[in-house]
């Protein structure tokens, strides 16, 4: 029983080798313009999912954690830390030679509710709140010194409009809860590579919100090293223009830019708000999942499409952009087959369900050609 077991084994180690051998790899095609990496769930890191983590060993030179640096995950209770799943994954970059990304701070989502609130359940003051933040970042940052070379200290405190988001961090500390962030994560590691992340940066009063913001805390004296663009893209949005000059306009400042989110969902949106507000939620019909069998040809051919002329942008601007991040590894584990509406059958990335190169793959792969 051994003996076929691990006859078993190795052939599908062999299987699986050649299979993936037959393909080139992101990080190697993107290699002289910026990195590539996959946001990861604890099945790849801990290599429970062994095709999914051979897949992401193969392909990607930088990971991201998709929930288990959240407040919620890493700090769930006060004073209480469960480091145990991080740890798996900064080790699992370690061991794979990964530029590992910490995601994410200071957040207004995933955030517990004993955060921002007293004994009696009001709301923490100003004094509470900051002294918290200063703990939780410098005991986050501070395991992970030297190892997590990179930080979303901030994600998404710019609103629709551009005015800074009405948040539980803005509303009891006020506007200096960003500087704030940023000087306790340069005190926890000096070293460490500090971001600004967010979506809809494309949107040009969100953008024109952002840019201030940065150029705010520039003056203030932090150093940013880079403006994450979430890119949580559809078919039709953001144009290459906007996109384009979202770019520019963030590298003019003197930071670099990171993809930071990378997805294209191509369902229905039921709703208005085409932005990746992880608060919707909406009712599941069947004809907001029209794809549950399978994508048609059409829809797909749309889809390299749209993602070849993404990367084309991208390596236009190669000397701004430092790294292309996926949000996720293969279509099956996507966080959109849940979002905005839960249960549909997504397709966002270029691996599909199997972990096998969708046409999108060849067809971004193929820009390269040095
Ligand atoms: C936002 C966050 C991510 C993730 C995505 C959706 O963009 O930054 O951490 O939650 O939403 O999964």
């Amino acid at each position: 029983m051994k003996i076929i077991c691990k006859a078993i084994a190795v052939t599908a180690g062999v299987l699986l080798a050649a299979r993936l051998g037959a393909q080139p790899a992101l990080k190697d095609v993107f290699e002289k313009k910026f990195l590539v990496g996959a946001a990861l769930n604890p099945t790849q890191f801990c290599e429970s999912n062994s095709l999914e983590a051979g897949l992401v060993k193969r392909q990607f030179n930088t990971i991201t954690p998709e929930n288990v640096l959240k407040w919620e995950k890493v700090h769930p209770e006060p004073g209480l830390f469960d480091f145990a799943l991080a740890d798996r994954y900064v080790e699992f970059g370690e061991k794979n030679c990964m530029f590992i990304i910490g995601h994410t701070l200071v957040w207004h989502s995933q955030t517990p509710a004993w955060v921002f609130q007293d004994d009696q359940g009001k709301p923490a003051t100003r004094e509470v709140l900051l002294a918290r933040m200063r703990d939780h970042i410098l005991t986050v940052v501070g395991r992970y010194r030297g190892r997590i070379k990179g930080w979303d200290v901030v994600n998404e405190a710019v609103a629709e409009d551009g005015t800074l988001r009405q948040s539980p961090w803005l509303k009891i500390i006020g506007e200096d809860f960003l500087l704030k962030a940023y000087q306790f994560a340069h005190e926890a590691d000096p070293e460490a590579e500090l971001y600004y992340n967010d979506y809809s940066l494309e949107n040009r009063a969100k953008r024109k919100g952002a840019l201030t913001l940065i150029k705010k805390l520039q003056a203030q004296g932090v150093r940013i090293a880079a403006v994450g663009i979430q890119g949580h893209y559809n078919l039709e949005w953001p144009s290459a223009s906007k996109l384009d000059a979202t770019i520019s306009a963030f590298a003019k400042l003197g930071v670099k830019v990171n993809i930071t989110e990378l997805d294209l969902d191509v369902l229905p949106h039921p709703g208005r708000n085409v932005a990746a507000d992880v608060s919707l939620n909406y009712k599941s019909a069947a004809k907001l999942n029209p794809y549950r069998n399978g994508l048609p040809e059409s829809a797909q051919q749309e889809l390299t499409e749209r993602y070849a002329k993404l990367f084309a942008i991208f390596l236009q601007h190669r000397n701004e952009i430092s790294r292309v991040t996926f949000w996720g590894v293969t279509d099956g584990n996507s966080w959109l087959n849940d979002w905005p509406v839960a249960g549909r059958t997504s397709y966002p990335l270029v691996f599909d369900r199997a972990g096998q190169p969708k046409p999108a793959f060849a067809a971004i792969t193929a820009l390269v050609h040095e």
